[in-house]
């Protein structure tokens, strides 16, 4: 029987993981590759934690280049992640002919564009379905499932601790930094959880998906990106009376003026399937011009959940390795040279309707102040929530639903709202998304 030999860099969580799917479920690979998929070495800086995991039954080292230099290894397996250490080992696998599979969404977002050219020079494949979403298939669903179709956006709940954290404000009725403490507890949150609660793990993967929907090369550097730190309970809760929920999503639209490609705290329909999906759990919509909306849900994250998403990549490596690469799916879902370089378009360009908070001294005339700019600046009124103030307060808070305008036009309306003497403090803007159409 044909035999596909592995090296796995980095035996932590997902790489545990890995080795235990492929070991548990041989058998099934095996019927239904026509093909054993073996693990030759695993590469760790722990050994002895190596060792212990898997019994006895690999070669263990603590040198990742011996991996990645090592004959006998057809496909590296890169899963220690960020952008230094792992850029050099897929490079230097790639130029020893070998395969990868990676679930490292920073590296391709930030270096995809690199790898793929020296991959497709060398003729090897790199695989990454688990770099995205964890579990869910969406790297294969974009590129293979929806090839039909003109895909039109995606947008998505990428990043599992954010979607844990706002799930708790939500429930619970807590600041950001107390559920924050929780997440990392609980073991949601890396000790520093700066890549996740401000919006640039999202956007890592946010990078990855838009260049594979649109064939686009990967355009980390461009995306905007806005976390949830600075979130405050009022709004979830306004929100939510107005039947919204706020989700962390990740954005990327293809309009006739550029691509907009945006991750940020944003207002959904409580009605939408995206806005009820809780807990660390991820869910990706994807608009294609003859499907119409779909929609992707699952893990996002975790140890087999991530594994599956691996094995599933060594198992297309399997299947392809002697293929041409006419035959295998091209690294971003389209022909190399058929890459079109989109512009991506500024914040202050994109269109979007807005949730805005205002906090105003409670005297007669505000409203028909503020509701004046927006008319004057064409921005329609969707819908309005004022609260009287508490005992012995004179301040309220008025909340405003726009229609869609520009959003330099709402910038510049915000700023001569926050001009206006009864505005007492910064206006709260928020985003929102339809995610029907
Ligand atoms: N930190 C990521 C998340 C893990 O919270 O979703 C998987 O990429």
């Amino acid at each position: 029987m044909k035999q596909l030999n592995v090296g796995i860099l980095g035996l932590g969580t997902v790489g545990g993981g890995t080795y235990a799917v492929l070991t548990r479920n041989a058998a099934e690979i095996t019927r239904r590759t026509g093909c054993a998929i073996h693990v030759v070495q695993v590469a760790d800086k722990n050994i002895a934690h190596a060792q212990a995991l898997t019994n006895g039954q690999t070669d263990v080292t603590g040198d990742a280049f011996a991996l990645v230099n090592n004959p006998e290894v057809d496909v590296v397996v890169e899963l220690i992640g960020g952008y230094t250490l792992s850029l050099e080992l897929v490079l230097k696998a790639i130029e020893n002919g070998k395969h990868v599979v990676t679930a490292n969404k920073a590296l391709l977002a930030v270096h995809g564009n690199e790898i793929f050219a020296a991959a497709q020079a060398k003729g090897v494949m790199v695989a990454y379905e688990a770099a995205v979403a964890g579990g869910i298939p969406i790297i294969k669903a974009l590129r293979e499932g929806l090839a039909a179709n003109r895909i039109e956006w995606v947008a998505g709940i990428i990043n599992g601790t954010t979607n844990f954290i706002l799930s708790e404000m939500r429930e619970k009725g807590l600041a950001f930094a107390d559920v924050l403490g929780e997440a990392q507890r609980l073991g949601y949150a890396e000790a520093d959880p700066t890549f996740d609660v401000e919006g640039i793990d999202a956007a890592h993967k946010l990078t990855i998906m838009s260049a594979i929907a649109f064939g686009m090369p990967m355009k980390f550097a461009q995306a905007y990106t806005e976390g949830i730190t600075k979130l405050q309970q009022t709004d979830i809760k306004y929100a939510e009376e107005l039947g919204y929920r706020v989700k962390l999503l990740g954005i990327s639209k293809r309009t006739t003026a550029g691509v907009e490609l945006r991750v940020h705290p944003t207002l959904i329909s409580e009605k939408r399937l995206v806005a009820n999906v809780n807990g660390a759990m991820n869910a990706v919509v994807v608009k294609g011009d003859a499907v119409g909306p779909t929609l992707y849900y699952g893990a996002g994250a975790g140890a087999e959940p991530t594994a599956s998403a691996v094995v599933a990549d060594l198992i297309d490596v399997a299947r392809l390795a002697d293929a041409t690469e006419a035959q295998r799916v091209p690294y971003l879902g389209f022909q190399a040279g058929q890459l079109i370089d989109l512009a991506i378009l500024p914040i202050a360009e994109i269109n979007s309707a807005y949730y805005l908070r205002l906090r105003v001294n409670d005297k007669p005339g505000v409203l028909a102040g503020v509701t004046k700019i927006l008319a004057d600046r064409n921005i329609s009124i969707d819908a309005m929530l004022q609260k009287e103030p508490d005992d012995n307060e004179t301040e309220a808070d008025i909340v405003i639903l726009t229609h869609i305008t520009i959003e330099k036009n709402m910038d510049a309306g915000i700023a001569e709202i926050e001009a206006l003497p009864a505005i007492v403090a910064k206006v709260v803007k928020i985003r929102m998304e339809e995610l029907g159409k």
